[in-house]
C-alpha cells in the first residue's frame, strides 16, 4: 500500500546541467526539469534554443558529437546518470528517438523494427509477439511491412522511428521534434499514438517540439527554452492559456514566433519596471 503522504517521484530529474561542445560552445546553461512517472513533457522552444542538446545530455549521446555536460546532475529512476554510458542509459529503458526520424532506408518496415531485438537475442516467438504488440498502435506499419523503409512516407518513418524504441520496453522515451516536415493531420496521429501508448504501455515522453501548439495539447507539463535556458515550466493548460506564451509560441500576434522578449507584455514591464527605477 501506498502511504498518503509519499511523495511523487519523478522518473527523470534534471538538475540545473550544462552543456558545452568542443570545449567552448555553451549550448545549454542550467537547464532543470522533471518527467513524472508516465507523464508526457514538451521541451519547447526555436531553432537553436537548445532542445536537442538536452536531450541528447540525457541519452548521454551528446559525448558521440564531443559534447560534455560541465555542470548539475541527471537522474533516471532515482540512479545518477549524468556519466553513465549510453548503452547503459538504454539497457535502463531510457531511449532517444532522434530528430529526422532516422530509419534504415535500405531494410523494409519489419527489418527496421527488428534492428533491437538482434541486439537483445530474444525467441523469435517472443520477436513475433513484439512485433504484433507494436503493430496494434501503427497498423499502418502493418500494412507496409514489406515496403523498404526508405520509401515510406514522413510519418510512417517517424511511426518506424517511434516503434522501433518500443522494441526496447522503454520506459522512457525521448522524442526529438516528431512533428518536423509533416502534414498537420499526420503530426495529429503520431500525437495521439504517443497518448496511447503513454495511457496503455505506461510510456513516459519528454518530447522536443517547435510545434508549441500541439505538443501542449497533449502534454501534462512545459518547459520553453530560449538560448540555452528554461525562460517558463508549467502544467500544459497554464502554458496554453498564458498570454507571452501566446503571443511568442502560439502565433496569436500574427508575427510568427519570436521570443518572449519580442513580446508587447516583456516591454511593457520592462518600461514599468524602469519607471519604477527612476
Ligand atoms: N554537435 C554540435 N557541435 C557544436 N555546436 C552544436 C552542436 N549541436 C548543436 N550545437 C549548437 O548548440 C545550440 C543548440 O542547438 P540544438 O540543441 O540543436 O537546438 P534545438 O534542438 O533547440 O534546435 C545551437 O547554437 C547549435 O548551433
Ligand atoms: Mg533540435
Amino acid at each position: 500500500m501506498k502511504e498518503v503522504n509519499e511523495p511523487v517521484t519523478a522518473l527523470l530529474a534534471v538538475n540545473t546541467i550544462e552543456v558545452v561542445y568542443d570545449s567552448v560552445i555553451l549550448a545549454v546553461k542550467g537547464v532543470s526539469l522533471t518527467v513524472p512517472e508516465r507523464g508526457i513533457v514538451a521541451l519547447l522552444g526555436a531553432n537553436g534554443a537548445g532542445k536537442s542538446t538536452t536531450l541528447k545530455a540525457i541519452s548521454r549521446i551528446v559525448a558521440a558529437e564531443r559534447g560534455e555536460i560541465t555542470k548539475g546532475r541527471i537522474t533516471f529512476q532515482g540512479q545518477d546518470i549524468t556519466e553513465a554510458s549510453p548503452y547503459d542509459v538504454v539497457r535502463n529503458g531510457l531511449i532517444q528517438v532522434l530528430e529526422g526520424r532516422f530509419v534504415f532506408p535500405n531494410l523494409t518496415v519489419e527489418e527496421n523494427l527488428l534492428v533491437p531485438a538482434y541486439v537483445r537475442k530474444v525467441s523469435r516467438f517472443q520477436v513475433k509477439q513484439e512485433l504484433e504488440r507494436i503493430y496494434a498502435y501503427f497498423p499502418r506499419l502493418k500494412e507496409r511491412r514489406t515496403s523498404q523503409a526508405g520509401y515510406t512516407s514522413g510519418g510512417e518513418q517517424q511511426m518506424v522511428a517511434i516503434g522501433r524504441a518500443l522494441m526496447l520496453r522503454p520506459s522512457l522515451i525521448l522524442l526529438d521534434e516528431p512533428s518536423m516536415g509533416l502534414a498537420p493531420q499526420v503530426v495529429e496521429e503520431i500525437f495521439e499514438i504517443v497518448r496511447d501508448l503513454n495511457r496503455k504501455e505506461a510510456v513516459s515522453f519528454l518530447v522536443a517540439e517547435q510545434n508549441t501548439a500541439v505538443a501542449l495539447r497533449y502534454a501534462d507539463f512545459g518547459s520553453i527554452l530560449e538560448r540555452g535556458r528554461v525562460v517558463m515550466t508549467g502544467n500544459a493548460q497554464e502554458l496554453s492559456a498564458n498570454q507571452e506564451v501566446k503571443e511568442a509560441y502560439l502565433g496569436m500576434s500574427g508575427k510568427g514566433p519570436m521570443s518572449f522578449r519580442d513580446t508587447k507584455r516583456y516591454h511593457l514591464r520592462k518600461r514599468q519596471f524602469m519607471y519604477r527605477l527612476a
